[in-house]
């Protein structure tokens, strides 16, 4: 690289997507890079994520370089983050959008909401003055004990996709944790609604560009704009 180009690179945002190959983070990837932003796309899997890489490249979208990550795996977020150091020095955006549902399918699809019913636990994961990433994993341990022990329902934690939301909900608390002790970045959380991705066997009623576009709307707010929240179509909504 010359010095007009590294200099050009590292005026432009950076941003990392996780579970970029598909679905809403496929389409996050190409509405940021359609924005001019350098894109990171990352996936665990190397054959699956240089697809998405080279699909997005015939769109014309070249500043896309694959990288592999798996959130799960701690020695690949180390790989990816001395990439990240050695190629740009810096990293603007990161859509943590990889997930998975946990759940296979034995009937038609039905995602039905459901809240929290263990009150504590509800005030404890929105009491973001005095939750801690400890206290955090203590309460996601208690879960898969309460899982393992089929006590699911008598505890209160929701009884359909208890572990999605469980993990959903720790996730929110934790993002607003991040927001609380790093007032300089934005750290926000977004609802996408409900999106046709194989996450819940393509029911979903949204398509992915229409939850791109709300995720990225969040993903280039400015500097000064909001943080620890959580937007649900475009707005700031509450998070209980
Ligand atoms: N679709 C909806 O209605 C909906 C609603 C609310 C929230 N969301 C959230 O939106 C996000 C994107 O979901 P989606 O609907 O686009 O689902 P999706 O099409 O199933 O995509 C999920 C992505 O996450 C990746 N992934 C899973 N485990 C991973 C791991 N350990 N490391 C790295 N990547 C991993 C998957 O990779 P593989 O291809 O390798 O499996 C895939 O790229 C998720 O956080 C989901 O919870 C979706």
């Amino acid at each position: 690289m010359d010095e007009g180009v590294i200099s050009s690179v590292t005026k432009a945002r950076i941003a990392v997507v996780t579970g970029g190959n598909k679905g809403i983070g496929l389409e996050v990837c190409r509405q940021l890079a359609v924005n001019g932003v350098i894109i990171v796309l990352t996936a665990r899997d190397e054959t699956r994520g240089a697809a998405a890489v080279h699909k997005l490249k015939e769109l014309g979208l070249y500043d896309v370089t694959f990288h592999q990550l798996d959130v799960t795996d701690a020695s690949s977020i180390s790989k990816l983050a001395d990439f990240l150091r050695s190629s740009f020095g810096k990293l603007d955006i990161l859509v943590n959008n990889a997930a998975i549902g946990g759940v296979e399918l034995v009937g038609d699809p039905s995602f039905v909401e459901q809240l929290f019913k263990n009150e504590e636990v509800k005030q404890e994961l929105n009491d973001i003055e005095n939750l801690t990433e400890e206290r955090l994993d203590e309460l996601l341990e208690t879960f898969l004990k309460d899982f393992e022990a089929g006590a699911v329902e008598e505890r209160g934690w929701p009884t359909e996709l208890s572990a999605y939301k469980a993990a959903k909900a720790a996730m929110n608390s934790y993002s607003r944790v991040l927001a609380r002790r790093h007032p300089e970045l934005r750290v926000n959380c977004v609802d996408p609604g409900f999106v046709k991705t194989d996450i819940n066997y393509n029911s979903g009623i949204l398509a992915p560009k229409e939850a791109g576009s709300k995720v990225v709307a969040v993903a280039l707010l400015p500097e000064a704009g909001v943080t620890g929240a959580l937007f649900e179509n475009g707005k700031v909504s509450s998070f209980v």
